[in-house]
C-alpha cells in the first residue's frame, strides 16, 4: 500500500498504487434539486452503449429514487454497512476507508452483487421516507421527501476497481482521467465488481469480460459533454475539468463550485475514492442524511444553494447547465449574461442569468387566439 492524499477526507490514506494526479481530471457538476428522473440520460447512454449481448442488465447511467432506490439493490447500504460508522472530526474523516478496512489478502473492502440484485433497475422509484399523514402535504416543510440521483461512473481519482484488478486491465487515462476496462487485457475476474462501492463496473457474461462507463470519451476528446449530459431535460448536468485544490482556478465553473463555494459535494467522500462527480444536495432532505451521503459540508451547500438566486455568479452557472453540447471550461458574468468558453477560451455559450418574463394577451387578436398559459 502506498500513501495518498484524498483532499475529500483532508488526509492521506492508503491506496495500492502510487498516487499520480492525470494531466486534468473529467470532472462534472448535477444539480439534485432540478432532477426530474424522466431516464432520459440512461436512455441515452443505453442506446449509444450498451444495446449489445450480455449488456442487457447494465445501467451505466441510473436515475434512482432515494431514499429506497437503488441499482443493484441496497449498493449504498450494504456499501455503509461493511464500513461501519465512519466519524467525522470536523472536515477530517476519522474513519477507515474501504482500501484501509481491507480484509487480510484483499486489496479492497467489497461485495459481489447477484443477479437478483441487478433484477430491478428502478425499484423504489418515488417511495417517500414514510408514509404522508393525511393532510401533511399541506402543512409546508414536512418529514415526508424523497429526491432522485442520477449516477455515472465517478472516474475516481483513487478507483478502487483499478486497485482491486489482479490483472491490472483497468487503467485512469494521463490526459483526461477517465477510467477504462482494457477488453483485450480482462479475463473477467469480476474482481472490479466486487470492489466498487458504486457498483458502476458490470461483467458481460456473454463476452466474459468486465464494461462500464467510459466517459463517451470520443465525444471528451472532440470538446464535447458525454451523451447523458446533452440529452439532459432537467439540464441538471455540467461536465468540465476539475483541478486539485491547490491548483483551483475561480473562471472555471467546476473548481468555482467545488472550492470556492464549495456548493457541489462528492458522493459518499468517505469511502476513500475521491469521486469526480459533485452533486449540489437536495433543499428538502434532512441534515443527517446529506451528511452521511455527501460529507460535513452538506448543510452548508444547501444554505449557500438556498440563496443562489441573490447571487449573479452562482445563478449564471446553474444557467450554463445544459445550456451547450460543449464542455464548459471556463465562465464569465457581463451583466445580466452567463458566459461559458471552451479550452481556447472560444465562446460557446451566452444564457440570460435572469429568465425574462413575457406576458402576453390572453386572446391574440392578430392570430385570433385564445391563450391559457399567458406568461
Ligand atoms: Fe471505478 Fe467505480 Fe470509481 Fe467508476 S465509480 S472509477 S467503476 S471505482
Ligand atoms: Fe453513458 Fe457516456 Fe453517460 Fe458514461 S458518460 S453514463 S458512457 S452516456
Ligand atoms: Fe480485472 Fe475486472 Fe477484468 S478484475 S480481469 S477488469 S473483470
Amino acid at each position: 500500500m502506498a500513501k495518498v492524499f484524498n483532499w475529500q477526507i483532508n488526509r492521506e490514506m492508503d491506496y495500492w498504487y502510487k498516487g499520480v494526479r492525470p494531466e486534468r481530471q473529467f470532472g462534472a457538476i448535477f444539480d439534485i434539486n432540478k432532477c426530474i428522473s424522466c431516464q432520459t440520460c440512461t436512455v441515452a447512454c443505453k442506446t449509444t452503449w450498451t444495446a449489445g449481448r450480455g449488456q442487457e442488465y447494465m445501467f451505466w447511467n441510473n436515475v434512482e429514487s432515494k431514499p429506497y432506490g437503488f441499482y443493484p439493490i441496497m449498493w449504498d447500504v450494504k456499501a455503509l454497512s461493511l464500513l461501519g460508522a465512519g466519524e467525522w472530526n470536523g472536515d477530517v474523516y476519522a474513519g477507515k476507508t474501504i482500501f484501509e478496512s481491507a480484509p487480510a489478502k484483499e486489496r479492497v473492502l467489497g461485495w459481489q452483487p447477484t443477479d437478483y440484485d441487478y433484477a430491478h433497475p428502478n425499484i423504489g422509484e418515488d417511495e417517500v421516507n414514510k408514509a404522508i399523514d393525511t393532510g401533511a402535504y399541506m402543512t409546508g416543510k414536512h418529514a415526508a421527501w424523497m429526491f432522485y440521483l442520477a449516477r455515472i461512473c465517478n472516474h475516481c481519482t483513487y478507483p478502487a476497481c483499478l486497485a482491486a484488478c489482479p490483472r491490472g486491465a483497468i487503467y485512469k487515462r494521463r490526459e483526461d482521467g477517465i477510467v477504462l476496462v482494457n477488453q483485450q487485457h480482462c479475463r473477467g475476474y469480476q474482481e472490479c465488481v466486487r470492489a466498487c462501492p458504486y457498483k458502476k463496473v458490470f461483467y458481460n457474461a456473454v463476452e466474459g469480460v468486465s464494461q462500464k462507463c467510459i466517459a463517451c470519451f470520443p465525444k471528451i476528446e472532440a470538446g464535447e459533454q458525454p451523451q447523458c449530459f446533452v440529452a439532459c431535460i432537467g439540464k441538471i448536468r455540467m461536465q468540465g475539468w476539475i483541478n486539485p485544490p491547490d491548483k483551483a482556478q475561480e473562471d472555471n465553473p467546476i473548481d468555482y463550485l467545488v472550492y470556492v463555494r464549495k456548493v457541489a459535494l462528492p458522493l459518499f467522500p468517505q469511502l476513500g475514492l475521491e469521486p469526480n462527480v459533485y452533486y449540489i444536495p437536495p433543499v428538502h432532505v434532512p441534515d443527517y442524511f446529506l451528511t452521511q451521503m455527501f460529507g460535513p459540508g452538506a448543510n452548508n451547500a444547501v444554505e449557500t444553494y438556498l440563496k443562489a438566486r441573490e447571487d449573479k455568479t452562482l445563478a449564471g452557472i446553474f444557467t450554463l447547465l445544459g445550456s451547450t453540447k460543449f464542455t464548459v471550461n471556463y465562465f464569465k458574468i457581463e451583466g445580466d449574461e452567463a458566459i461559458g468558453y471552451d479550452s481556447q477560451r472560444n465562446e460557446i455559450a451566452r444564457v440570460p442569468v435572469t429568465e425574462p418574463v413575457i406576458t402576453r394577451a390572453s386572446f391574440d387578436e392578430a392570430l385570433q387566439i385564445g391563450r391559457h398559459n399567458i406568461t
